[in-house]
């Protein structure tokens, strides 16, 4: 069984300040890092520290070369990359609270919006019934990749952020199978604030579809076969929050496709995100499983 991560990958401008900017307002940057990023290479990387035999499929410029360099030095097999000679990469702009590590995103989409439906067709076809497909929304034609990952029996696997009324629109939830979301996304989608009356709506409209709802800091809620099931988040000092549910959803999606317990795969997931935001940087803080076991067993 194989993991195709299809997804978006950014060079991240992280500029640590004393506060998120506000309207009207300039600040002095203490500190600027530039390190890989994009949801899409984040989730890669989860899931191969997490153990898992990733093919990770999406666009670069000649610029990004160092994006391509991290994922293979993480053990992702990239020969389904392309590299765009013209267009720049991806990147984000991303504004670090000092003190909370929280964060504010812009991202351009650079070569993630070049995804087209014949290089789609191109990566799907090296994939077989029972694989999975890891997507986000950082890319073009996502809802058209995950028809043609659905149609071919992969197990789709969704976080729909950042969410858009096109995506809204789209009725893709119907071609997902474990869909990564958070309480706006899921009263986006549903039109209900209460975390137990979203995860009842998706599963009445979807009852295929196993939703993950992320409640910040208060961790994570599932329903299963009529339970629900909580998961606590663990508490720290975070240093950056970026790419913590990226970290989540691809530990997740990881440990299930080995064949762990929802409740396994919920609380090492857990464990991994509150590691990660205790260092600088997305994708360079994400552990290893052995450093999750490690920190608590
Ligand atoms: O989820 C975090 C990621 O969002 C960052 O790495 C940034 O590139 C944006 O895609």
């Amino acid at each position: 069984m194989k993991i195709l991560s299809f997804g978006s990958l950014n060079l991240d401008y992280s500029y640590r300040l004393a506060h998120i900017v506000a309207p009207g307002e300039t600040i002095s940057a203490l500190e600027l890092g530039v390190n890989c990023g994009g949801k899409g290479l984040n989730q890669s990387v989860a899931l191969r520290k997490a153990g898992a035999e990733v093919w990770h499929a999406g666009i670069i410029g000649t610029d990004g070369m160092m994006l391509k360099e991290m994922l293979d030095s993480a053990g992702v097999n990239t020969s389904l990359l392309k590299i765009d000679p013209v267009t720049k990469s991806g990147h984000a702009i991303i504004q670090i609270e000092e003190g909370s590590g929280q964060n504010c995103i812009i991202v351009y989409e650079g070569t993630n919006g070049l995804v087209d439906k014949d290089y789609i067709h191109d990566v799907v076809e090296h994939f077989e019934p029972g694989d999975f497909a890891v997507f986000q929304n950082e890319i073009s034609n996502v809802d058209y990749a995950m028809q043609c990952c659905h149609a071919k029996g992969l197990r789709v696997v969704f976080n729909p952020s950042p969410m858009t009324d096109k995506l809204l629109s789209s009725g893709v939830w119907e071609f997902v199978d474990d869909l990564f979301i958070n309480e706006t996304e899921g009263f986006q989608i549903t039109g209900k604030n209460d975390p137990e009356e979203i995860l009842m709506e998706m599963k009445a409209r979807y009852p295929h579809c196993r939703t993950i709802l992320t409640l910040g800091s208060d961790g994570s809620i599932m329903l299963v076969d009529g339970e629900f099931v909580r998961q606590a988040a663990y508490k720290c000092e975070a240093v950056d929050t970026t790419g913590a549910g990226d970290t989540f959803s691809g530990f997740f999606t990881a440990l299930s496709a080995a064949g762990r317990t929802y409740k396994e795969a919920l609380d090492l997931a857990s464990r991994a995100s509150s590691l990660a935001v205790r260092k600088k940087g997305a994708s360079a803080a994400i552990p290893t499983l052995q450093e999750v076991l490690d920190a608590w067993f």
